[in-house]
């Protein structure tokens, strides 16, 4: 009998980590490990171990590796999906939060991938998937330290997939656009707000919040990470969503003053 796919998912407890992870445990081929900072220990949900992780902790993603590594033996997936996103002005966002923003989304991504790569070059190979955004391909008013959280994703992934290819690690980024998942009520507002954003700001992030909330299942980024990880050579950006696929390609259609004016309009911001 061939062995099963070792998959480590971060972010496994709601949105696009659990539909995942379930998933992927409910093909016999996949033994999987799903991530939560409220995770229990030894609790197996639908099939998929619950580890519990904060990828802003050194201490907590070295005993999350430690474990799976323990249980299994081996590492052959990792899907660095954990995050969040983090809404105001960029005058309104104290640099510590736009840290925080970066701790979890971007140094994060960095903390799992330094974990886990010992071990997948002594197996020989192995895969990792960095979930960035469309708003790590396109600037996102109200929401630019998420964006360039994501934009890093996007630039260390690039050159991570290069470094390990000799390796036999093959390193992909998942492009999703809108989708409706716990995102929306996790949002974190900056704290310093101003009332001369206000009214700009808030008519931008309820457009967001909708596009979210009536956008497609999450059950979508299951299924291209199965055809992802069945993938021989897998490529290193894959778009997910019709806004994540149009948007960029718009992009390059139009002169940059026209885009930007269609982003405005967009977010009712051309007042
Ligand atoms: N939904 C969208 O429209 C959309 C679009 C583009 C990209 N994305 C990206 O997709 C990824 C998953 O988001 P989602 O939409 O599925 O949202 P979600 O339902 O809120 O899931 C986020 C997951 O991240 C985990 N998480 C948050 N902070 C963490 C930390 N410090 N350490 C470990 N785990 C942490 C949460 O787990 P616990 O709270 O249980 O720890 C949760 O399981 C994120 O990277 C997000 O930026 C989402």
């Amino acid at each position: 009998m061939r062995e099963r796919t070792v998959v480590l998912i971060t972010g496994a407890s709601s949105g696009f980590g659990e539909a995942a992870a379930r998933l992927l445990a409910a093909r016999g081929s996949y033994r999987v490990f799903g991530t939560s900072r409220r995770a229990a220990g030894d609790n197996a949900q639908g099939g998929v171990d619950m580890l519990p992780l904060d990828v802003r902790s050194d201490a907590s993603v070295a005993a999350c590796v430690d474990a799976v590594m323990r249980r299994a033996g081996r590492i052959n997936v990792l899907v660095n999906n954990a995050g969040y996103t983090l809404a105001g002005a960029v005058e309104e966002t104290a640099i510590d939060e736009a840290k925080a923003q970066f701790d979890t989304n971007f140094f994060g991504v960095a903390r799992m991938v330094r974990a886990v790569l010992p071990a997948m070059r002594a197996q020989g190979g192995g895969r990792i998937v960095n979930v960035s955004s469309l708003a790590g391909l396109v600037g996102v008013p109200f929401h630019a330290h998420y964006s360039a959280s994501k934009f890093a994703i996007e630039g260390l992934s690039e050159g991570l997939r290069q470094e390990v290819r000799r390796f036999g690690i093959h390193v992909s980024l998942i492009e999703p656009g809108d989708f409706k998942t716990a995102v929306t009520a996790a949002r974190e507002r900056a704290a310093g707000g101003l009332s001369a954003y206000a009214a700009a700001r808030d008519r931008a992030l309820d457009i967001m919040a909708r596009a979210e909330q009536s956008g497609p299942d999450p059950i979508r980024f299951a299924e291209l990470l199965l055809q992802i990880l069945q993938a021989r050579r897998p490529r290193l950006r894959y778009r997910l969503g019709n806004d994540a696929v149009w948007v960029p390609r718009a992009r390059r259609l139009v002169p940059e003053s026209v885009f930007e004016w269609l982003m405005r309009a967009n977010y009712e911001m051309n007042e």
